[in-house]
């Protein structure tokens, strides 16, 4: 069902790759919605070609840009305007990457180089995204800017490796640009904190199916799957989530307020023959 929640409201969304990205789904949610964006990823992600679709569906145009680059983020921002005649409303950054993990290195063993890269791709990309913005004048009043995150930010999860860093500034970056932009120009910045989701991405970390299972296990609600995380998204690119700045906001089935639920309990008693895999 729409409600036309984004009529008349202007975009950018980084990050759809295939019909399983977050991203993708929020696309296809926010263009039923009644939105008009650019779709815009790297290079060599437009080159596996899947992104075609989407554009074909949405209508929306497609505009190459590597996140980590400033030059790319102002090209993406001024054609942007350009195509639309004027100034955007929102901006969805969903947008992940770690070398260490799809390496396997573990976080007492990780590469340098890789780990500065997980931080420029992962959390510093949305400041530049959020600063060139800023310097060109793009966004409307009450305009909204969403960045998915993860709960791996707060709590420990194994193998969530590096990318916990980059998350836990990601939300920081949100906090800090949403207090400048709020303040000028009355933009709103929030980062979502998705449930696990097997999307491309997601099957990067290892044990991601059983880790899957053990937060719907936990979650009195289940997981959020993606399309549920378009919704939820699209209501905070609308006019209805004016106030809400600078949060960073769980759509997870209530996994982050849990200690141990009954299903868990029932699969951890059933197997309590000790950790047979802890390496990391
Ligand atoms: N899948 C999950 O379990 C989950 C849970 C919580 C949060 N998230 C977050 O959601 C976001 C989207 O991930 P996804 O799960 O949809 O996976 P995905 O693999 O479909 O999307 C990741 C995207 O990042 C893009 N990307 C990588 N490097 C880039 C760069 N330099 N510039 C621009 N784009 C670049 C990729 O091309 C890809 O489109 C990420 O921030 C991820 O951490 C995912």
């Amino acid at each position: 069902m729409s409600y036309n929640l984004l009529k008349g409201k202007k975009g950018i969304i980084f990050g759809a790759l295939n019909d399983q990205s977050l991203a993708w789904k929020i696309a296809e949610k926010a263009h039923d919605e009644g939105g008009e964006f650019i779709l815009t990823n790297t290079p060599l992600a437009l080159r596996m070609g899947e992104l075609d679709a989407l554009s074909k569906k949405c209508n929306a145009p497609v505009i190459p840009s590597d996140a980590t680059s400033v030059s790319d983020l102002e090209n993406l921002i001024r054609k942007t305007m350009e195509h639309f005649g004027g100034k955007i409303d929102f901006i969805l950054h969903s947008i992940g990457m770690s070398m260490n993990v799809r390496k396997k290195r573990t976080y007492d063993d990780l590469d340098y180089d890789f780990y500065q890269k997980t931080v420029d791709i992962s959390a510093m990309s949305l400041h530049k995204v959020l600063q060139v913005a800023r310097k060109q004048d793009a966004i409307n009043e009450w305009g909204s800017v969403v960045a998915l995150s993860y709960i791996a930010a707060q709590r420990t999860l194994y193998r969530y490796n590096d990318m916990a860093d980059a998350k836990a500034m990601l939300e920081s970056i949100a906090r800090s640009f949403g207090y400048i932009y709020g303040r000028d120009k009355k933009v709103r910045i929030n980062t979502v904190s998705q449930s696990p989701t097997l999307t491309t991405a997601g099957k990067g970390v290892r044990g991601m199916e059983n880790l899957i299972d053990f937060t719907e296990r936990m979650s009195p609600l289940g997981n959020a799957d993606a399309s549920e995380c378009a919704d939820y998204v699209v209501t905070l690119f609308s006019d209805l989530t004016r106030k809400v700045t600078m949060q960073n906001l769980f759509h997870d089935g209530g996994f982050s307020s849990m200690g141990m639920s009954y299903n868990a309990m029932y699969v951890y008693n059933k197997s309590l023959d000790g950790c047979l895999d802890c390496d990391d």
